[in-house]
């Protein structure tokens, strides 16, 4: 007997998953076990990549989530509802679940996962993050015997896009958005993107695995890159960086509060994540005995996302021929805790910050004196440009703790001869 899969959803990741079931030689001989049994869709009229019988194709996704003979349900229609409800009654009516839904996992995993735990099935997500990059699993699995302590990605593939173009052309921001639009890779309304909060959700999620404990996405500082300008990257590369969108979840002991954020920031030249461009994303992953493992490839595209859906199938298909009774422990969420989250003003990291002052003498010793306050040790302080009359400082500080950073920050504000403060930036 073949396993059954409903599918919700026949776009991109839809099609994709759907074209690769249908072309099984070569592949995983199990996959040629499964059979594409209903799939669900908005629009019956809609022209369609693939071929499917009609009486496959339907517009009632209820009924294919409360079909008993569907075996598993891989929902790729993506939004939060009728998404949520879906996957709820799915697991509910004891069918597994594949969903690409990083955003529905971010903000309904507690109660996804509790009724998994409940009806005794799984929830697989493989390609929720970093498209076709293999990183739920080998969280879950390879990589679960350390102790992870941090987890640091390029997983939004738009904004790396655009921070490339404009890093390798000069170009500014919303000329490269525009042009990231007409090509597709930029969606018509790119908030979730450019204000980091894909990046968010993703990040949430594998900060969950690696950390063991539930995330709540309101505790993820979130900043996104519209803020980011061509002379600040510029600066950056003359200081021997680039500017990444960063999503980061770090922990120095086992028993040290989360640090989950997601911001701009200026990495090493030489770092593993600085040469990730275009719209791949990279996730490094540090933890002990293990060391650094990097993982890299497509973030997004019909193959690949296809790919990691197939594969979190194929994981599915195993466990139904073995029939096992007992939950594997691998493949199910164990943890029910929420993280504690440490907030962002007990961060200790570098900063990049660029101030417009009047041109005149003793301004830098200000900036310095002002800083000293505050015990913010600066590594590097250049006056290199003017923007009209005014005088264009960067300075780079050492690790600081960012509460103490900002309360300098505010005492420069107030110096008559600061103009303003057009960048900030956390330094890697
Ligand atoms: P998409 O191209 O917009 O496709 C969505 C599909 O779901 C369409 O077939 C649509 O039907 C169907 N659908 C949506 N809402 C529906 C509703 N209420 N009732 C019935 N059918 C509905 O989306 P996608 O790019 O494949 O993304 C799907 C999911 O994968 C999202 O959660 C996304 O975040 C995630 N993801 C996508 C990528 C990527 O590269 N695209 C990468 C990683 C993760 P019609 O075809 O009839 O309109
Ligand atoms: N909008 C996402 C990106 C798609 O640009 O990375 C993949 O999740």
């Amino acid at each position: 007997m073949g396993v059954k899969l409903g599918i919700l959803g026949l776009g991109t990741v839809g099609t994709g998953t759907v074209q690769l079931l249908q072309d099984s030689a070569g592949r995983h001989p199990l996959l040629q076990e499964i059979e594409i049994y209903r799939v669900g869709v908005r629009s019956l009229d809609k022209p369609r990549a693939v071929e499917l019988s009609t009486e496959v194709l339907t517009t009632d996704l209820e009924s294919i989530v409360n079909d008993p003979a569907v075996d598993i349900v891989v929902e790729v229609m993506g939004g939060l509802e009728p998404a949520r409800s879906l996957i709820l009654k799915a697991l509910s009516n004891g069918k597994h679940v594949v969903t690409a839904n990083k955003a529905a996992i971010a903000r309904f995993g507690a109660e996804i996962f509790t009724t998994a735990n409940q009806a005794g099935v799984y929830v697989m997500l493989e390609a929720a993050v970093g498209g076709g990059i293999p990183v739920i699993q080998p969280l879950k699995q390879s990589l679960s015997v350390n102790r992870i302590h941090t987890i640091t990605g390029i997983v939004n593939g738009t904004t790396n896009y655009i921070l490339t173009r404009m890093q390798t052309e000069g170009s500014n921001f919303n000329d490269v958005l525009a042009d990231a639009q007409r090509l597709g890779y930029a969606e018509a309304d790119p908030t979730a993107d450019v204000d980091g909060l894909d990046a968010a959700d993703k990040i949430a999620i594998l900060a969950s695995l690696g950390f063991g404990g539930r995330i709540n996405l309101q505790d993820v500082y979130t900043e996104g890159i519209r803020q980011v300008s061509k002379t600040d990257i510029a600066y950056a590369e003359k200081l021997g960086f680039v500017i990444k969108l960063l999503a980061i979840a770090k922990r120095d002991t086992p028993a040290s509060p989360l640090s989950v954020r997601v911001h701009p920031t200026l990495v090493p030249q030489a770092h593993p994540l600085a040469s990730i461009n275009g719209v791949y994303n990279a996730i490094l992953v540090e933890g002990e005995p293990v060391g650094q493992v990097m993982f890299f490839g497509p973030g997004a595209g019909a193959g690949a996302t296809a790919s990691a859906v197939t594969s979190d199938i194929l994981n599915l298909v195993a466990v139904l021929k073995t029939n096992t009774a007992v939950a594997n422990p691998l493949l199910a969420c164990a943890h029910q805790e929420y993280c504690q989250i440490a907030p962002m003003a007990e961060l200790i990291t570098r900063f990049y910050a660029r101030f417009l002052t009047n041109d005149q003498p003793g301004v830098i010793g200000k900036l310095g004196t002002c800083f000293g306050n505050y015990g913010v040790s600066l590594e590097s302080i250049v006056q290199t440009g003017f923007q009209g009359k005014l005088a264009e400082i960067v300075v780079v500080t050492h690790d600081v703790r960012e509460g103490n950073f900002r309360q300098a920050l505010a005492e420069i504000r107030d110096l008559s001869a600061i103009e303003s403060i057009p960048s900030l930036l956390r330094v890697l």
